[in-house]
């Protein structure tokens, strides 16, 4: 069945319809979620969402747009959310400079970024990064934190071929969602294309990033049909195939779900 690895179903835009939509997940072919973490309040959240779902699992971390909001205080909560038996990863952290231009901003982004990749390596788990409109600083920073030896996926990998290499070479995974069935990704089709099937994973990131034909409108993990259908086109494999080495690599990635 479908790994969903990257949803933010604790966003006020599920807030309508998150009780059935999340039910009906299964019965739809999507057997396993990862809720992730993106500001502080979602601490709390996830850990309603997967107290209450089977299925549902849960990343801790607190994204770079909101590195303003962490102290030791709520890095200690960080750190208690990721002993809950049903957190498998740390995420999603990382740097965003797309929003945050000034250099103040960076230096607290890559700061906070340390800190939780440290944590993910204490607590034994994979990490999930968040990176846009840095990718030398977040290259320089996995390969001199050794991400490799921790593991992880960059999420919504959006870079180009020769940097999915990099992180390949590293035994890292890429999480691939919407936007590789949008015309222009060009440059994502062709690392997708070059990738091992084996270090990829799909991922959403709902309610962002609907896919190709649902472009624009809110995105849940149902249109993950779409996203594995364009990554078949592009390596000459069934969908199928594609669903069923996705799940496999997510599961010896988030390797806490089996135990
Ligand atoms: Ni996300």
């Amino acid at each position: 069945m479908i790994f969903e690895t990257h949803a933010h179903y604790d966003d006020e835009a599920f807030d309508e319809d998150r009780e059935e939509l999340l039910s009906s997940l299964p019965e739809k072919g999507i057997g396993t979620v990862i809720n992730v973490c993106a500001d502080v309040k979602s601490l709390d959240a996830v850990r309603e969402l997967i107290d209450k779902y089977p299925y549902v699992y849960g990343a801790a971390g607190i994204h770079p747009d909101h590195a303003g909001d962490l102290n030791e205080e709520i890095f200690e909560k960080l750190r208690q959310l990721c002993r809950h038996p049903k957190v498998v990863a740390v995420g999603e952290i990382g740097l965003d400079y797309y929003w945050h231009r000034d250099p103040e901003s960076h230096a607290l982004q890559m700061e906070w970024f340390q800190r939780q990749m440290e944590l993910a390596r204490e607590e034994g788990l994979p990490f999930i990064i968040h990176s846009r409109e840095a990718a030398a600083d977040t290259l320089e920073a996995v390969k001199r934190l050794r991400g490799g030896e921790i593991g992880g996926v960059i999420h919504c990998f959006s870079y180009s071929r020769e940097l999915a290499e990099e992180y390949l070479k590293m035994g890292l995974y890429l999480g691939i969602g919407g936007v590789v069935t949008f015309k222009n990704a060009r440059r994502l089709k062709e690392a997708v294309a070059e990738a091992p099937l084996e270090q990829l994973l799909l991922e959403t990131d709902s309610p962002y990033l609907a896919p190709e034909p649902n472009r624009g409108k809110r995105n849940s993990s149902l249109n993950l049909p779409y996203v594995a259908e364009e990554i078949a086109r592009l390596k000459g494999v069934t969908p199928e195939e594609v669903i069923a080495v996705t799940e496999e690599n997510a599961r010896r990635l988030f390797r806490k779900i089996r135990a």
